[in-house]
């Protein structure tokens, strides 16, 4: 495993690979023919329409290579090959020698405005470092940085240095509104974007400012999040989970805002299933309400059925907030809010007459970035990263007979434990100079306790690659200490 991530060479691996693109294609639950490959090649052509006719893909956009976008949608590269003639011979693509295939002028459709109505760390220095929150700090992407700050510097009109709009600057809400669309499937334009440092700081924005008086969130969730809402004077009442994500029915009857992690539930790692995901829009729309919605990495999904975002279902209820915290690093301090438009003002006035935090230098150099496409690049390169880190550590777990879980996306895997044991793993843990989390430091203090379900949770991304390959065997025996104790129990 070490030598295989060690060497990659992932530069070059990255520059072949081209563009992201988020497309809502149905899953394919068939297990072969007859008709299946005409069926892929159908939906492929109607989610590509789709997108261009809503303005995701917008005229001039390009996109991806054949054999990058047949890799994330499982189809054979002839496949899209053949649809994407198809889409050049209908108008909706042009295709030049030399510059790719792109979506043809006059092609789109109403557009986004048009579909939105209105507009444990156990010790200090652990020695097998599964620290959760975290993206493997050796992937930042220096060179790029560097290059997109030269750009920046020489370009950059005086003024670019003077006090920043409270709203961020406008070239990075440009280009997250593009990178959104495109790669994540949001509905939105630059003017109902407000940046931010982080979600947290979002999330206490919203407090004091959107919120009412009290807000539903799920009944695992990261604490610090919690403490910003309340903070706000909002407090928080616990949802269930289930295999399906939230339960959105209990959310109970006087709240008027839900907070989820709809793509990956932090931590469990669920996806909210699509029946819910209507349920919650109806909910909002029903009650008055808002959605609020993490989508903390989703950027970050390594099988194939896509997860968009739920804002895409109901742009005017839903509030969408991510960040590159994970994506790049926790060091920057960039996040994002994507506001339903009445909401707009409100937000980025609540942060005073300009803006307070952020750098608006490193704004413009994440922008440079984006619309570069060096952004696009360094998440497939992380994404090819982390997968393989993924596979190894659900291999390794396989082996000895434990199924980890939540690992369909994102930096950290559940290892299932019985939750008598998980108090006594961490001690153990940390004895051994572990850094990892138990499932229980995530629960919502007015949470029911689970009978059943335990787990440590571990963050994948973060061991250095000289080491990965032993902190998992580590790992993986120390889990094994306690799995006889588990099996004598159900027995
Ligand atoms: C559930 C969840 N949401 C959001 C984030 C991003 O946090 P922030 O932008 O506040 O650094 C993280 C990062 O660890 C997370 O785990």
């Amino acid at each position: 495993m070490d030598s295989q991530v060690n060497s990659d060479p992932w530069e070059k691996v990255a520059q072949r690979l081209g563009s992201d693109l988020h497309l809502d294609l149905p899953p394919d639950h068939s297990t072969g023919p007859p008709g299946r490959g005409a069926r892929r090649r159908h939906a492929l052509a109607e989610a590509l329409r789709a997108a261009i006719a809503d303005g995701r893909l917008p005229a001039g956009s390009r996109l991806p290579p054949y054999r990058s976008l047949a890799a994330d949608v499982g189809l054979a590269r002839g496949t899209v090959a053949t649809v994407y003639q198809e889409l050049v011979a209908e108008g909706w693509l042009v295709a030049r020698q030399g510059s790719g295939t792109r979506v043809a002028d006059g092609a789109r459709g109403p557009g986004p405005a048009a579909a939105a109505p209105a507009s444990s760390s156990t010790s200090n220095t652990p020695v097998h470092n599964f620290a959760l929150g975290q993206p493997n700090s050796s992937l930042f992407p220096r060179t790029d940085w560097v290059a997109s700050t030269r750009r920046v510097m020489a370009a950059a009109p005086d003024d670019a240095f003077g006090p920043g709009h409270p709203r961020g600057s406008s070239p990075l809400r440009r280009a997250l509104a593009g990178y959104l669309s495109r790669a994540r499937g949001v509905r939105t334009d630059p003017d109902q974007i407000v940046l931010t440092t982080s979600v947290k700081y979002a999330l206490e924005l919203l407090s004091r400012n959107v919120f009412g008086e009290s807000i539903a969130v799920e009944s695992h969730g990261l604490p610090f999040h919690r403490q910003a809402i309340e903070r706000g004077a909002t407090t928080t009442t616990p949802i269930p989970i289930d295999t399906a994500g939230a339960v959105i029915d209990a959310i109970p009857d006087r709240t008027t805002a839900v907070l989820l992690t709809p793509s990956h539930q932090f931590p469990t790692g669920v996806a909210l299933s699509p029946a819910r995901r209507a349920a919650v829009v109806d909910w909002a729309r029903a009650r008055g309400g808002l959605v609020v919605e993490d989508d903390y990495d989703g950027e970050l999904r390594y099988d194939r059925d896509p997860v968009g975002v739920l804002q895409a279902l109901g742009p005017d209820v839903v509030i969408h907030t991510g960040s590159v915290s994970k994506s790049i690093s926790p060091a920057l301090r960039i996040a994002w809010l994507v506001l339903p438009p009445h909401l707009v003002d409100t937000v980025a006035w609540a942060k005073g007459i300009r803006e307070p935090d952020a750098s608006i230098v490193d704004q413009l150099i994440l922008a440079d970035m984006i619309e570069t496409g060096a952004y696009d690049r360094h998440v497939r390169r992380s994404r090819q990263y982390y997968r393989r880190r993924r596979d190894h550590l659900t291999a390794r777990f396989a082996a000895t007979g434990v199924e980890s879980h939540g690992i369909a996306a994102g930096l950290h895997a559940v290892i299932p434990v019985d939750p008598r044991d998980e108090s006594a793993i961490l001690t153990e843990g940390s004895r051994r100079g572990f850094a990892f989390a138990a499932l229980s430091l995530f629960r919502h203090p007015d949470a029911p306790p689970p009978d059943d379900a335990g787990g440590i949770v571990v963050g994948f991304g973060t061991p250095s690659a000289s080491t990965y390959s032993r902190d998992v065997d580590a790992l993986v025996d120390l889990i094994g200490d306690y799995l006889p104790k588990r099996r004598l129990r159900a027995e």
